[in-house]
Formats: C-alpha cells, structure tokens, sequence
C-alpha cells in the first residue's frame, strides 16, 4: 500500500533518508469536504503533526482518512499553531513552545465535540507538546496519549538536514550557535527539548520548557495533571531510528553524560523512580505501553499503526 510511504515524510525530524524537498511550496489548503456526521458516542482523536509536516498536509490528511475508516463517526481534530499550512509548518521549528502550548490548551477547550475528553496521537515532536498539553491543561481531558517516535527526554543532536531545506538549515545554523541562549530558548522549538547530558546544569538553568515538564527542577513539584491521570500512555519507538538522538527518547529513556551509546532506561530514571510526574504511578497500575515499530523514524507501517488504532482510540465515550 503507497500510504507507508507518504507517511514516512509524517512528523520527520528532517533526516537524511529522506530525499525529498520539504514541501517547498504549500498550495492553499485542501481540507476534505465536510465529514460525514460524527458519532458522539464514539470518543474523539487529537493529532498533533511532526515537525516538517503541517495539520492539513496530504499524508496528515490521508491519514485522518483511514482513522475515520477505522472507527467509523470518529471526530478528528488536527491541531495547528496557523490555519495556513506554510506557517503553520514554519511554527514546528520556529516560536516560543509554552506560547504554542498554551494557545493550543485554548483551541482545544474551544471545540465542543472535544468536550467530555479525547484520545491524544502526537507523531515526533508533537507528542511531547500533546503530553505537555495533557500535564498542564487537560480541559477537555486526555483519555489515552499515545506518542510515534516522540522525544520525551530530549535530543542530544539536531537532526541532520535535507539539501535545501532552508528552514531546518536556519534553524540548525542557530542551534549550533548556542542552543541554551536566550535568543534560541524563545525562538527556536528543537532549542527547547534540547537535553545534553554533558551539559545538564546549563540544560535545568537555561532551558524554558523540558526540565519543566518533566519536573527536574527542585523541589520537582508535579505538574498540575501528573500522568497517571491518564488511562493509558503508549509509548511508539521505532526500531531503526536514525533521527532522534538518542531513539530511547521514544520510551522516556535518555543517555548517561559519560558513554554515547549506552541507556538509561525509563525505569532506571530519577523522574521515574521519585515518580515527579506520575509516570511511576501510571505504570504501576499498568497504564504504560512501550512499543517498538520497525522502521525508521515516522515510518508508520500499517502493521504499526493499526493494532494501536485499534486498541487505544475510538472507544465508547459516555454522552
Ligand atoms: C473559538 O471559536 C470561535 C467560534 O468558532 C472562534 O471565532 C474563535 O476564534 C475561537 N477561539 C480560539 C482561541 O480558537
Ligand atoms: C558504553 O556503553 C556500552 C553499551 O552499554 C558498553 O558496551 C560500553 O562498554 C560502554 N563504554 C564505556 C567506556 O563504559
């Protein structure tokens, strides 16, 4: 089937096995003609796109297709920082997160079939800013969150880029002027999961928005809706990642400051083991789900995706 295939370019980081230009030049968008009315009874799916990638990009579009042929009368919301597609796409690599967010937290609590809760997919980075939706203002509430390659404990490295993929160039020229600079912690979003192990301190001192969502900072308080206030999370790693650095920050999982290539697994974590932000307690009851899918980053394969689908979205919702 082709849509493995278009979905390859979905929620990528830019890496190097994919040649194609980032859409270079977004037509004005194309959203599909109204959707055959929804069911309430069936609980709603939020998305949010990988970096890349728009809320209304074709593969995006595509795939919100086969969630509603899944569960038929599903309502599906896409979440985006710009209703057009360009700047919307420009919004993964440039802006203030907590900005972004907290204007999400409002479009989301603005849409009434949402209310009474939903399930959350975030692909790339959009599932840590989903989770950061989730542990700050859930209203509507998440019911399951489950994230396809997702940076939970940060990237080391900025993802190499693809030939004349300006925004990526620009932006990794700027990280690598210094990635902790006030200038990058406002404006520059792969900046704000930047997590180096080598360089902790200067990561909890500098960086605006990880060392709080995960609660690293003392006295590590909790966030407002620590994760075992979900049902469950479901953690999607893929097998030959070669985008995010190191792929273990898929399963909460992160590198020790003195050996680049071993891990530290999520449960051998300080956040996990002092439970900061209730994901100690969450696997504990047994909401925690870490997956493994082959492929490379975002190569979401109908076999990867589907039982997900199937399990974790479009249950029964209480109207
Ligand atoms: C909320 O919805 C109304 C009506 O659809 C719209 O005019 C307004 O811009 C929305 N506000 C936000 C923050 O999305
Ligand atoms: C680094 O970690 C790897 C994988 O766990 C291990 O095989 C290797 O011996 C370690 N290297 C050092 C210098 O500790």
């Amino acid at each position: 089937m082709h849509l493995a295939l278009l979905l390859c370019a979905l929620g990528a980081l830019a890496s190097p096995l994919q040649q194609q230009p980032l859409l270079p030049h977004l037509p004005t968008p194309t959203l599909k003609p109204t959707p055959p009315p929804y069911n309430p009874s069936v609980r709603p799916l939020v998305l949010w796109h990988g970096l890349g990638d728009s809320y209304a990009s074709p593969g995006m579009l595509e795939f919100v297709d086969m969630l509603r042929d899944t569960h038929e009368g599903m309502f599906v919301h896409s979440v985006r920082i710009n209703d057009d597609l360009e700047k919307d796409q420009k919004a993964g690599w440039f802006g203030d997160l907590n900005e972004q967010i907290e204007q999400v937290c409002e479009q989301l609590l603005n849409i009434t079939e949402l209310q009474g809760g939903f399930d959350a997919m975030g692909f790339s980075q959009g599932g840590q800013f989903l989770r950061a939706y989730m542990q700050n203002c859930n209203s509507p509430p998440v019911h399951n969150l489950i994230t396809f390659g997702s940076q939970h404990m940060g990237v080391a490295d900025i993802p190499m880029c693809k030939p004349g993929d300006i925004w990526c160039l620009l932006a990794r020229s700027a990280v690598k002027r210094g990635v902790y600079s006030s200038y990058a912690q406002h404006n520059l979003v792969q900046a704000q999961y930047f997590r180096d192990p080598k360089q902790y301190d200067t990561y909890l001192s500098s960086n605006r928005f990880l060392p709080i969502l995960n609660s690293e900072l003392p006295p590590h308080t909790p966030p407002p809706f620590p994760l075992d206030t979900l049902n469950s999370l479901v953690l999607i790693r893929f097998t030959a990642e070669q985008t995010v650095n190191p792929p273990v920050s898929s399963h909460f999982g992160s590198r020790p400051p003195e050996n680049d290539t071993a891990e530290i697994p999520m449960r051998e974590q300080e956040l996990y083991r002092e439970d900061w932000i209730g994901l100690r307690k969450l696997d504990e009851r047994g909401g925690v789900f870490m997956l493994m899918c082959e492929g490379h980053h975002m190569q979401l394969e109908k076999e990867c995706w589907e039982p997900i689908v199937l399990r974790w979205t479009g249950g029964k919702r209480e109207v």
